[in-house]
């Protein structure tokens, strides 16, 4: 994956977590539905089948470099209070963690914190649950100041909730905000308190962090730039085409969005229009509801975008699943995937397919109604990213007017000024004059109309 921030800055490199990595086995618990239950309402993460969402869980554990020994798929037809698994279950898993020196054990569901202490106590390894899982992930992943404090808040808190007595069989290891760091018994009290403290004080870093980011964006919205947003489901491919789209950008352009945050950059249109172009954090199945929660904020850039690009990878087999996940997402943030035309999906990755799935692919596209575009490309080669552009100017300039005027040739001051705030379509010299076709969008609009005498454009 290449890097997201040019300075470097809020990447951090994997290898730094080297120390974290562990053999892990992942277990993935699926409850096998009750036929009539009248209480029985699978989400999407249930629906999908017990082996996708096993493998989906076995690369959530890899994101973050732990080396999965086992994957484990154990259907269970009653949750056991006290320990999730049936006994049998419970005594099979010692033999293999003890077998295979495994440091942890991933539980693909939601423990209680009762259930995890007591498979802790049993297999005498420490124990992740789901939400535990993509807490590390987002943690090891967030990009910005306010990104990471987002996910310790979150993170902290979920260990609240987890604090509970007879954590003895667990030596206590201090030193990271993870699975590495689960409290011991005689600690408990304490880190109540400290949990406590540092939750109060992120609150006020958090606080502090918003407030400017906010004044960064007042700032932002004088210069009208509108806001592309990248949304997708977690290793679709969202950075290689940040990456792809940015990376002709001279560094000085760079610079503007560069002080502000490093999953924003400016985007260039093909005719020298200019949009925002900012990347999130990759959506994973049943995002426990505290994350989104916790990413509100970050992913107000997504909720006011003008155009959101779902990137989706076309070439996985559970891709559909995926982009339901990310459609589910997006109405927790209160945008309906369905409404108007703000989203483009990009199917991305076209290159791993042989010439006639392409073709196929092609087709099942054409037929999808025009509300609903997508764009087949491979943002790791490039093909297809032009008309991916060129459908983005033609959204945003939607909104815009497209004016004719006239110029003398000898105002450079107006004629600079027009290319710096309009798109300049058409610009012809005829005795001495410009004859210019420029786009603005409506904040431009009356000052072009005024001071160039401009008119509608003449189709
Ligand atoms: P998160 O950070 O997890 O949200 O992932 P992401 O959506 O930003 O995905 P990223 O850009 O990191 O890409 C994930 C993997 O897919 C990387 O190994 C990329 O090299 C690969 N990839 C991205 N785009 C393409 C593509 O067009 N074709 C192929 N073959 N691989 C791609």
């Amino acid at each position: 994956m290449e890097p997201r921030t040019p300075e470097g800055g809020a990447d951090r490199p994997r290898s730094a977590m080297a120390e974290q990595t562990g053999r892990v086995i992942v277990i993935g618990p699926y409850l096998r539905m009750r036929r009539g239950d009248p209480d029985a309402q699978p989400d999407s993460h249930a629906i999908r089948n017990s082996q996708a969402r096993l493998e989906e869980a076995v690369g959530l554990a890899r994101a973050i470099d732990l080396t999965v020994v086992d994957a484990i798929l154990t259907p269970v037809s009653q949750i056991r209070p006290a320990t999730f698994l049936g006994k049998g279950k419970v005594e099979e898993i010692v033999g293999l963690v003890s077998g295979n020196a495994i440091e942890l054990v991933v539980m693909d569901c939601a423990l209680s914190p009762i259930q995890q202490r007591n498979l802790e106590k049993a297999w005498n390894t420490k124990v992740l649950d789901r939400t535990g899982l993509i807490l590390e992930i987002f943690g090891r992943r967030a990009r910005t100041k306010e990104g990471a404090l987002q996910v310790e808040l979150a993170h902290l808190n979920y260990q609240r909730s987890r604090l509970v007595r007879s954590w003895t069989h667990l030596e206590r290891q201090r030193g990271g905000f993870g699975f590495m760091g689960g409290p011991g018994e005689t600690q408990i009290e304490a880190d109540r308190r400290l949990i406590g403290d540092r939750i109060a004080r992120l609150e006020n870093e958090l606080k502090k962090v918003q407030a400017t980011r906010r004044l960064h964006r007042a700032g932002r919205q004088r210069v009208p730039y509108r806001v592309v947003a990248l949304v997708g489901y977690t290793n679709a491919g969202k950075s290689t085409l940040f990456n792809r789209l940015t990376r002709a950008e001279v560094q000085a352009a760079d610079m503007l969005f560069a002080t502000l945050d490093p999953t924003l950059r400016a985007l260039s249109l093909p005719h020298g229009g200019k949009a925002m172009l900012s990347d999130t954090v990759g959506f994973i199945s049943n995002l426990p509801t505290q994350l989104v929660a916790a990413f509100r904020a970050t992913l107000e850039e997504v909720m006011e975008a003008d155009i959101i690009l779902h990137v989706r990878d076309i070439s996985h087999e559970d891709a559909d699943a995926q982009s339901r996940d990310v459609d589910t997402v997006l109405r927790q943030l209160g945008i309906d995937p369905d409404a108007g035309q703000r989203i483009l999906e990009v199917w991305n990755k076209i290159d791993l397919f042989t010439p006639e799935a392409r073709e196929n692919l092609q087709n099942i596209a054409a037929r999808r109604p025009p509300e609903r575009p997508c764009f087949l490309l491979s943002a790791a080669t490039g093909e297809g990213i032009d008309a991916l552009l060129a459908a983005i100017e033609q959204r945003l300039a939607a909104t815009k007017m497209t004016l004719d005027l006239s110029i003398d040739a000898s105002d450079g001051a107006g004629i600079s000024w027009l290319h710096r705030n309009s798109e300049v379509l058409a610009k012809e010299l005829h005795d001495g004059r410009f004859a210019m076709t420029v786009r603005v969008d409506e904040t431009k609009r009356d000052i072009v109309v005024k001071r160039f005498e401009a008119v509608p454009h003449a189709v």
